[in-house]
């Protein structure tokens, strides 16, 4: 067999674990050969691929990023390239000439929509999901999320104290897209006394409530808020627009929105931290590095098996998989019923409301 592997999307800690994985089970248990797609979805349209044998994937199981390199605007669907044509049956037509019997993809809901449409004109395909922000629909986890909960709480932790000393008011605004599953682990393994999710829209005057009441016990408060948190009534905070990309909307900056509006409402300082991209890069977990070859070991034996056009995932503690089908395009938000929340609400955590 001949198998083709790319990382498409925003690149996340334990790509290279999930290639590693791919790869290593696919040559030594199925005697196939794998051929890495560079850049994501990019590489297919510009005929850029290599070919990955054991050594090319040894020592990356601890190295962040992707050896492939990624892309988040390449989508032959409509290439930016070529004023945005379908040149998707350039792409079939180069897929038949590699000889790829299947089509790995490591990427998120926009990657696993292309893979869709790229399995619905023939293409055999096989997805993993990959994304920080876990929400995935369909599956519990997704790798990198581990990674990015655990330096998140980091920084919490390092906020607690330096806010604890000048008995200020610290806001953390994590990524997460238009989910608060981020927010939500982070902000309760570092102790967070708010916490702010898109699925709650939350009320200022409560958010300046707790702070005060805290102001006159412990000095501080620690806020910690997804990009995509808002308030009642309110909109999200955009940070920019992408017009090239399939996702055009980034969010980001609701942190210093929040201060400005709570500093004079407070009798203290308020500052805010915006973590960005430290969440996504560097070594994964080690939660992560055993998902990410759980799901790179599946992925490889669907291939195996020749079981196309399904997506491997994570139910519980058991690696299954759903169809392409079910997952592309969609998303995964924190159910009002999650029990984190109660867990949360009762240990004296506030979510603004
Ligand atoms: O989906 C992953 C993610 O990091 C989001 O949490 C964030 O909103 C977005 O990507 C940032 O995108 P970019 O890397 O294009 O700035």
């Amino acid at each position: 067999m001949r198998v083709g592997i790319l990382t498409g999307g925003g690149d996340c800690p334990g790509l290279n674990a999930v290639i590693r994985a791919v790869a290593k089970s696919l040559i030594k248990s199925a005697g196939a050969e794998v051929i890495g797609i560079e850049q994501g979805f990019l590489g297919l349209i510009e005929r850029r691929v290599r070919p990955l044998d054991l050594r090319s994937v040894a020592g990356i199981m601890a190295t962040g990023g992707t050896i492939l390199g990624t892309h988040n605007k390449a989508n032959p669907f409509g290439y930016f390239g070529a004023g945005g044509a379908d040149v998707s049956e350039r792409v079939l037509a180069y897929v038949r000439e590699l000889g790829l019997d299947a089509l790995v993809v490591i990427g998120g809901d926009g990657s696993m929509a292309i893979a869709h449409q790229l399995a619905e004109k023939g293409i055999p395909v096989v997805g993993c999901p990959k994304t920080i922000d876990n929400d995935l629909a369909h599956t519990d986890r997704s790798f990198g999320f581990d990674t990015a909960v655990a330096i998140v709480t980091e920084a919490l932790d390092r906020l607690q104290t330096t806010g604890q000393s000048h008995g200020r008011v610290m806001i953390l605004e994590t990524m997460g897209r238009w989910a608060g599953w981020i927010a939500l682990h982070a902000g309760l393994a570092g102790s967070a006394d708010i916490i702010l999710i898109p699925e709650l829209p939350y009320r200022l005057d409560e958010v300046a409530r707790v702070c005060r009441e805290r102001e006159a016990r412990q000095r501080y408060t620690l806020i910690c808020v997804a990009e995509g948190a808002k308030p009642e009534g309110g909109g999200v905070t955009v940070k920019e627009r992408i017009e090239d990309s399939p996702e055009p909307v980034r969010l980001g900056g609701v942190g210093n929105v929040l201060r400005a509006q709570l500093e004079p409402m407070l009798g203290c300082e308020v500052r805010t931290t915006i973590l960005g991209h430290v969440q996504r890069g560097g070594p994964p977990t080690p939660f992560d590095r055993v998902l990410a070859t759980q799901y790179g070991h599946a992925a490889a034996q669907l291939v195996a098996a020749r079981e196309f056009n399904r997506v491997v995932v994570l139910k519980g503690d058991r690696i299954e998989s759903v169809p392409l089908a079910d997952v592309a395009g969609r998303s995964r938000n924190v159910p009002a019923d999650h029990p984190l929340l109660r867990t949360a609400s009762d240990t004296g955590i506030s979510f603004g409301r």
